[in-house]
């Protein structure tokens, strides 16, 4: 069995690409406008899985992490973002059943309107904002194919590792700058380990699960929160972080308040044990140590 990849130069995909290779895994991976070694030129707009140079009857599972994901951009180049994120990833979703592959979307708690939290896998999505109305077209599109898929729902997912551009490290690097950050005490979101989510990516693969999951650990807190514990877990001492509202900010588009999602169907299915925040924040305070 091999599985591939879309999107496999980004964060998430790249991270997918070296767990499952590392276990043992046939694994293909695809970038769009960022080469990496051994990695297949794909687009979602214009590409062909049959054009590419793999035995596609080899192929199980397609893993789609490929999308324009920067939420504003959604909002302000409405056509583009459109063209690819739905049309294109239909598309390609199309050419995998085509081919008998089970399409993995990731999708987002950004489906839902945040006005209650805790969503779980029944709860109606209404999302207001063009992201996750993008994220929701390309939903619907899987629940209503009487096909084999896998819908992943993620939220905020974090590395540990400086520089990546993630969560923590990123508020790790504002404050050690200096910055002063504000951040909401009535927006919540469940942030999630990236080493967690791609061994439950493969734990979905293994047990044959298919249908729609949320896969994000159960732990929930306010962003201002988040941006307080890493203050003072991490022990520093220059920035500041100040409370505020969400409607003290203002974005090009909407942002919902509590998006954080229910994963017991995810957990009751596999077992699973989420990374706490706390625990992934120790750890960073050693990758830290060792690299001052
Ligand atoms: N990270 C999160 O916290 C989070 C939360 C919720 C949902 N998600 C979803 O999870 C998936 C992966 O997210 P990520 O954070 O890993 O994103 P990312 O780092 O921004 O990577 C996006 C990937 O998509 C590829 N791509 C972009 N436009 C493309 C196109 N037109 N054709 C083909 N490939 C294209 C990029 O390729 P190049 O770089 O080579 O151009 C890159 O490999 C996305 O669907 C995202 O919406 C992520």
């Amino acid at each position: 069995m091999s599985i591939i990849i879309f999107g496999a130069s980004g964060f998430i995909g790249g991270k997918l690409y070296n767990y499952l290779s590392e276990n043992g895994k046939k694994v293909i991976g695809t970038y769009n406008n960022s080469p990496r070694d051994g990695l297949l030129h794909f687009n979602l707009e214009s590409s062909d899985l049959e054009k590419l140079e793999v035995n596609l009857e080899e192929i199980q599972y397609g893993i789609i992490c490929s999308a324009i994901t920067n939420m504003d951009y959604c909002k302000t180049n409405e056509t583009e973002t459109y063209k690819n994120n739905v049309l294109g990833t239909i598309r390609l979703i199309k050419q995998l059943f085509h081919n008998n592959i089970t399409p993995i979307f990731f999708s987002t708690d950004y489906v839902f309107d945040g006005d209650k939290g805790n969503y779980d896998e029944t709860d109606d999505r209404s999302p207001v904002l063009k992201y996750g109305e993008q994220k929701k077209e390309v939903e619907d599109f899987l629940m209503q194919s009487n096909k084999k898929f896998i819908i992943a729902r993620i939220a905020k997912v974090y590395g540990l590792k400086l520089n990546d551009g993630t969560l923590l490290t990123t508020l790790y690097d504002e404050l050690i700058n200096g910055k002063t950050l504000r951040y909401t005490t009535d927006q919540f979101i469940s942030p999630t380990y990236v080493g967690d989510l791609v061994m439950a990516i493969e734990l979905l693969i293994k047990k044959k699960l298919y249908g729609c999951y949320n896969v994000v650990s159960p732990e929930s807190f306010s962003r201002f929160k988040i941006a307080q514990l890493v203050k003072s877990k991490l022990r520093i001492s220059t920035g500041e972080v100040v409370p505020c509202l969400l409607k003290d900010l203002t974005f090009p588009d909407k942002r919902p308040k509590n998006t954080c999602l229910n994963s017991n169907k995810f957990i009751e299915a596999t077992g699973f044990k989420f990374t706490l925040l706390e625990s992934s924040l120790d750890a960073l305070r050693y990758v830290l140590n060792d690299t001052l």
